[in-house]
């Protein structure tokens, strides 16, 4: 079968797809407060056959792994068909969602039923006023009920993402910890990135990895094992918490970048595929697909994509040039 590999011999298994670059909350870190594109005309984004189509086409090329992404992709309607169009594809043995989990309780049955396998979930404070703040208007019990909902349908593991920032929400990493605990969900402390404009704005917070680990070290002490393999090759660095099931990841993009073995591209809401997440290079699918081309002519742009994709990022070198799109855009 037809492999994507890329110039630096990396394999190209990971394909995450944002569905819309819409989203009911506006963190900081993610999106500037005016909102993105808030003039985007509906026909200006893929429909769900144009995402089937373009997914099918990564997974006849070896694509294993499918993230759906936002904005939230939940304020998306066809959500759940998208869903189950792509949970229909033999291919892709791992379809994962990244939420921020307010309109999850009532959609994480059908989600499952559909063939969604497991969610990431982003939850940066367990104080309700503090997490509305961050989020500019969210609802932690919401977000609480969709987590539990999520593990009741059987979405498994539940992953919990915490974006660190330096006086905003760094006092609650130990409180974070024991929530992964009690909860059976895994936690994992994010970096900030300096992605777009909101990105940037938010690095004067950033939190070392160093210093989250010493704190999570410090608190639960010899319990800390760490874990050779990366967790369905993502980017966390992961421990376990003693003999139990909870594991503890730190994603430090910043001050240790995993770009040797990144196996994964982006496609955006509007139908073009980003090579790397802090790198401009992309190409349009979009437009060439709604000029008619053929399955081959789609599988071949996406072969000729990959052999653009850029060797990795330069956040520590060149953090104010990386401007050109918001994480909103990106999905993460
Ligand atoms: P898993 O498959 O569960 O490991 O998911 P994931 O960690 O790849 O996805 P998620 O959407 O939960 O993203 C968590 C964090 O990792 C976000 O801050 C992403 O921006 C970041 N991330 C994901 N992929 C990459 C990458 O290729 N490069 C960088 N620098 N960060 C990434
Ligand atoms: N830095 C780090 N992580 C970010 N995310 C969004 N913006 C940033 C940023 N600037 C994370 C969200 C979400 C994941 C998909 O990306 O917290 O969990
Ligand atoms: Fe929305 Fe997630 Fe971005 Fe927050 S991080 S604004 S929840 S897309």
């Amino acid at each position: 079968m037809a492999e994507l590999i890329d110039p630096f011999n990396r394999r190209i298994e990971y394909l995450r797809v944002s569905v819309t670059d819409k989203c009911n909350y506006r963190c900081g870190y993610c999106m500037p407060p005016q909102g993105v594109h808030p003039d985007g005309r509906h026909t200006e984004y893929l429909d769900a056959d144009e995402i089937e189509r373009i997914v099918r086409a990564f997974a006849e090329l070896g694509v294993k792994k499918i993230r759906l992404t936002g904005g939230e992709p939940l304020v998306r309607k066809d959500l759940p068909d998208i869903v189950r169009r792509i949970g229909a594809m033999d291919e892709i043995i791992d379809l994962a969602l990244s939420t921020n989990a307010h309109h999850l309780a009532r959609h994480a049955e059908t989600l499952k039923a559909y063939g969604l396998q497991r969610i990431n979930v982003s939850l940066d404070s367990l104080k309700p006023e503090r997490f509305e703040a961050i989020t500019r208007g969210g609802d932690l019990n919401k977000v609480l009920a969709g987590i539990e909902a999520a593990q009741q349908a059987g979405l498994n593991p539940v992953k919990i993402n915490i974006v660190v920032m330096k006086g905003t929400n760094d006092d609650e990493i130990e409180a974070m910890v024991d929530f992964a605990r009690e909860q059976g969900v895994q936690v994992r402390f994010i970096e900030t990135m300096p992605i777009g404009q909101a990105g940037i704005g938010v690095m004067d917070q950033h939190y070392p990895m160093e210093k989250i680990l010493a704190r999570v070290r410090a608190h639960v002490g010899d319990e800390l094992v760490p874990l050779t393999s990366r967790s369905h090759d993502g980017p966390a660095r992961n421990f376990r918490l003693g003999n139990s099931d909870t594991t503890i990841g730190v994603i430090s993009a910043v001050s240790q970048h995993f770009c040797e073995t990144c196996n994964r591209v982006r496609l955006t809401a509007r139908g073009v595929l980003a090579l790397c997440l802090g790198q401009e290079d992309s190409v349009n699918l979009r437009d060439p697909l709604r000029d008619g081309i053929s399955d081959d002519e789609l599988r071949q742009l996406i072969i000729d994509a990959i052999a653009k994709k850029p060797e990795r990022h330069f956040f520590n070198e060149n953090v104010h040039n990386i401007q050109f799109r918001e994480m909103v855009n990106l999905g993460g």
